[in-house]
């Protein structure tokens, strides 16, 4: 059975390149960020952990943690870690889980779990659907799943703009529109009464009934 959104992202111990983890208690109490490779030394994910340590200081602004996967060991990891930071400009400050026996993969539906093999007996073809992004709340509730095709590079920078509207939709009651980005205007949530939006929000401009059009709450 695979994750849907509102699941509850299942727990898990595991080693990573920063010591052996539980995943709920390494999370905390803060938002985040899982994201999963299906091989080390693989061009498109070395760009991509790249772009994450750059990124470091914008999910740490948001309170969130990364934590990455790779179907190989950790030390493989550390090693790839300095390729990362030698061709991409910065090294991964977050930890990498080491998913050898594909455990967390299969937990998480990125593998089915009727799958044979470890790291050492597996190719990156073998591993392909290990490149997702599961964004988790701090109640460990999953809020967002991305699944991107190994020929395609994943955009952190958008992965952020969709935190930052899962942050401010869990603080209040509006939805944001397409492209939204901080600041722009944002629209009432279908379940809040024209009543209740009336004491919550003092008014709106409405295109249609349905569309409640609101400035960014603060
Ligand atoms: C890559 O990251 O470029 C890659 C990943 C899996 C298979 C092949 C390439």
């Amino acid at each position: 059975m695979g994750l849907s959104i509102n699941d509850t992202a299942p727990d898990f111990q595991a080693d990573t390149t920063q010591g052996r983890i539980g995943f709920h208690e390494w999370i905390g109490d803060s938002w985040a960020v899982l994201f999963s490779h299906p091989k080390d030394f693989t061009p498109v994910c070395t760009t991509e952990l790249g772009q994450v340590a750059r990124l470091a200081p914008e999910f740490e602004r948001r309170g969130v943690k990364v934590i990455g996967l790779s179907v190989d060991g950790t030390d493989s990891h550390r090693r790839w870690a300095g390729d990362i930071e030698e061709t991409q400009g910065a090294r991964p400050g977050y930890p990498i889980i080491g998913d050898t026996d594909l455990h967390v993969s299969k937990l998480y539906g990125m593998l089915p779990a009727s799958e044979q093999g470890d790291a050492g007996s597996r190719c990156a073809l073998d591993n392909l659907t290990v490149r997702s992004v599961f964004v988790i709340s701090p109640d460990k509730t999953i809020k967002l799943i991305i699944a991107y095709p190994n020929v395609t590079g994943r955009n952190f920078t958008e992965l952020l703009r969709a935190i930052d509207s899962l942050q401010l939709t869990a603080r209040h009651r509006v939805v944001t529109p397409a492209g939204w980005h901080q600041g722009d205007d944002v629209m009432i949530h279908n379940s809040v009464s024209d009543e209740a939006a009336r004491v919550i929000f003092g008014g709106w401009k409405s295109v249609k009934p349905y569309i409640r059009i609101v400035p960014q709450p603060r």
